[in-house]
């Protein structure tokens, strides 16, 4: 299979792909952040040696198969190939535009999109049958839940295929329709958006909000440690989606967001957003 982008998601399908016995090539823009996926996965499977819960030769039998390019035309003979770039339109237009020209006719075209139509990237190819969201989660090792989303033209043998593959990885799988926010973040977001509102208004302090909302609803992390985990440049863009697409004012981004992001805090990928790391 192919990942396209190595960021956050990139690199948590790539480690969760590979442990999963899956041959991945990941395209990456330069040798500087591909590199960094590569250091964060070793990371990752040295933190479980560590706990028992991996050897070194299991190590060493993922890495192997995990490479690494910056040549779209090494993606050409995948079977499933994931995208995984910037949520921005523009940008995984293009993705897929290359994809589409690049790979063999029976490949699978993903995209791990949080909000945007699928059906507008599978328009841009010329195999829009074969072209579905599947919508990973965050971290992608950990979280169990993969949602696979059904365009208005998708095939149902991409659909099932789909499936197996989600299966395959050990993930739960939800087929949901191609609509902003799919279920989960069309439930979280307005509760995100609304915690930067309480922040706002100076109900309490986001440490507090954080602690209410672990102790008082059992959730393993509060909004805004959740926020600096999604990225608060990505948090926004999904809100910006989701408006567009309902114009329900739950999911107008909360001011303070949007200063944030202008600032360049984006959470714990910059070591800066609601908190320091
Ligand atoms: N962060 C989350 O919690 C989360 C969860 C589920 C899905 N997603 C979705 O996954 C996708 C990626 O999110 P992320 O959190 O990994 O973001 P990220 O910021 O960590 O990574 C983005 C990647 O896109 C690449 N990129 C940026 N501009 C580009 C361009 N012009 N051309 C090609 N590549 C470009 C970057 O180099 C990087 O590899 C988005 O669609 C997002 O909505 C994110």
């Amino acid at each position: 299979m192919g990942i396209v982008g190595s960021g956050i998601m990139g690199s948590g399908i790539a480690e969760t792909t590979i442990e999963s016995g899956y041959k991945v090539v990941l395209l990456s823009r330069t040798p500087e952040s591909a590199k960094m996926m590569v250091e964060t996965i070793k990371a990752s499977f040295k933190k479980k040696i560590d706990r028992g819960n991996k050897t070194e030769d299991q190590s060493l039998e993922d890495l192997d198969r995990l490479s690494v390019t910056n040549e779209i035309a090494a993606l050409s003979n995948c079977d499933l190939v994931i995208e995984t770039v910037v949520e921005d339109l523009e940008v995984k237009l293009r993705v897929m535009r290359s994809l589409d020209t690049v790979c063999k006719p029976s490949t699978i075209l993903a995209t791990n999109t949080s909000t945007f139509p699928v059906v507008e990237l599978a328009a841009a190819t010329n195999r829009a049958g074969q072209v579905c969201g599947i919508h990973f989660f965050n971290p992608a090792t950990v979280m169990k839940l993969i949602e696979i989303v059904r365009t208005l033209v998708v095939s149902e043998e991409t659909i099932q295929r789909v499936c197996a593959f989600a299966l395959s990885c050990k993930k739960d799988a939800v087929v949901v329709k191609d609509q902003a926010g799919f279920v989960v973040n069309a439930l979280l977001f307005p509760y995100l958006n609304n915690a930067i509102k309480l922040l706002e208004r100076g109900v309490a302090t986001k440490d507090d909000i954080d602690t209410a909302m672990k102790g008082g609803c059992g959730f393993p992390m509060g909004p805004f440690a959740l926020l600096d985990l999604i990225g608060l440049d990505t948090a926004l863009s999904i809100l910006n989606s989701l408006y567009g697409e309902f114009k329900d004012p739950n999911y107008a981004p909360a001011p303070l967001l949007k200063r944030m992001v202008s600032a360049g805090m984006y959470g714990r990928k910059n070591k800066v957003g609601f908190y320091n790391y």
